[in-house]
């Protein structure tokens, strides 16, 4: 085939392709646990089923306003606005499959080819695929172990340049659980502020799953709520363990919502209906279902970095949010991606490497704990097994 030429810069997402080896394993008859996956294996709560099911039996099988339906774009400033404790109006919202799509959509409307993005690496690699699509040229601001996976401030400065159009963020952390603090948050701010013409990008789709401390977003600092230059991308799929109902949403200025609304209206026309009125009944109902979620996510942290911290060559520090471990492997003496292939094919337990979240992810593993205690420590036992064969 004579594809675009821009289709060899699209990278994508390695949980996929593991996910895929994994079940192809499964179907020759091996038993896999999977701990590759990104995704709570909660049910959803059964109140936001319920929602569901009465908006498909209410009729609510149509094509929705694009940017979403009037109450759930109220809900989810309101929602917005208490949590980060600023002002939000409802055409500062779109709704989307996902939150993956704002990404997407809002690299697309900002980034011209040659601009500069600064980003953290290790990252979700969706960030780097969409910047390396559009022509952008992405900036790494290593993130490590030694420094709980928190920027260094001084790097993130000297990542800036006249180029520079756009910043990510992403605290919460995928894949390294890390979170930025207040003092964080504030040192960026202080730093962005002197570059009025850089939009930030905050993806804060973990900022309900954090197991210390209040929640501190960038949008919450003067001069740098979604009303001047950041986009706050967020949704449903972890908190409320909505990851098959494609939920998500961007909160931005009005004036690129009704853009980033054009190219959702040019690609999948609007989020499916019934899913936002689930994604309603989540906001608006009983939050208990997250407590307890997180409490359990907290139990199985502990379990999880306990045992990896036993294992030959291996050191994991405790991640402070999100549901991702991200343990130190360079004592076993394997590179990550062999060490990962190894672990699937030899213990049958699906992992990724480190480097599928970029460069500065060598030398680490990372271990979505969003599974049974069962099987967390099932899997501890098997790697074990496997590393005290191959470990240096
Ligand atoms: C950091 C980060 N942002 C965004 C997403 C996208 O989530 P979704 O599109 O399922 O809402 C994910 C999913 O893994 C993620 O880890």
């Amino acid at each position: 085939m004579k594809l675009a030429s821009r289709m060899e810069r699209l990278g994508t997402e390695t949980a996929f392709s593991v996910l895929a080896k994994a079940k192809a394993l499964e179907a020759e008859g091996r038993e896999i646990i999977h701990l590759e996956i990104g995704e709570p294996d909660f049910g959803t709560p059964a109140h936001i089923v319920e929602a569901g099911c009465r908006a498909l039996r209410e009729g609510h099988t149509h094509y929705t306003p694009t940017a979403g339906i009037p109450e759930l774009r109220e809900a989810i400033a309101g929602d917005v606005a208490r949590s980060r404790r600023i002002d939000v109006g409802p055409e500062q919202v779109v709704v989307t499959p996902g939150g993956k799509p704002i990404m997407f959509f809002s690299i697309l409307a900002l980034v011209e080819e040659g601009d500069e993005v600064l980003l953290p690496n290790p990252a979700f690699p969706i960030y780097e695929s969409m910047v390396d699509f559009v022509g952008g040229r992405p900036v790494f601001v290593p993130l490590r172990q030694e420094n709980g996976f928190r920027f260094d401030l001084g790097e993130f400065r000297a990542g800036l340049s006249g180029r520079t159009k756009l910043v990510i963020l992403n605290s919460p952390a995928n894949p390294t659980g890390g979170v930025l603090t207040a003092e964080d948050i504030a040192g960026l701010a202080e730093i962005l502020r002197e570059r009025p013409d850089v939009y930030v990008l905050s993806d804060e789709i973990y900022s309900r799953l954090l197991y210390t401390g209040d929640f501190a977003s960038i949008a919450s600092e003067r001069g740098l709520g979604p009303d001047g230059r950041t986009i706050i991308l967020d949704g449903f799929s972890k908190t409320y363990a909505m990851t098959g109902w494609r939920l998500g949403y961007g909160v931005m200025p009005a004036e690129l919502a009704e853009e980033v609304a054009k190219l959702q209206v040019n690609s999948n026309s609007c989020t499916s209906a019934a899913t936002q009125y689930a994604g309603l009944a989540a906001l608006e109902g009983p939050q208990d279902a997250v407590e307890e979620m997180l409490s359990e996510f907290r139990a199985l942290r502990d379990l999880i970095v306990d045992g990896l911290n036993g294992l030959p060559g291996v050191e994991c520090i405790t991640p402070q949010g999100a549901f991702y471990a991200f343990p130190r492997i360079v004592g076993t003496g394997r590179p990550a991606d062999e060490l990962a292939d190894l672990l699937l094919d030899e213990a049958g337990v699906a992992c990724l490497s480190g480097t599928a979240f970029g460069l500065h992810g060598e030398g680490h593993l990372r271990l979505s704990y969003a599974n049974s205690r069962e099987n967390i420590s099932r899997a501890l036992e098997r790697m074990g097994e496997v590393l005290s064969r191959v470990a240096l």
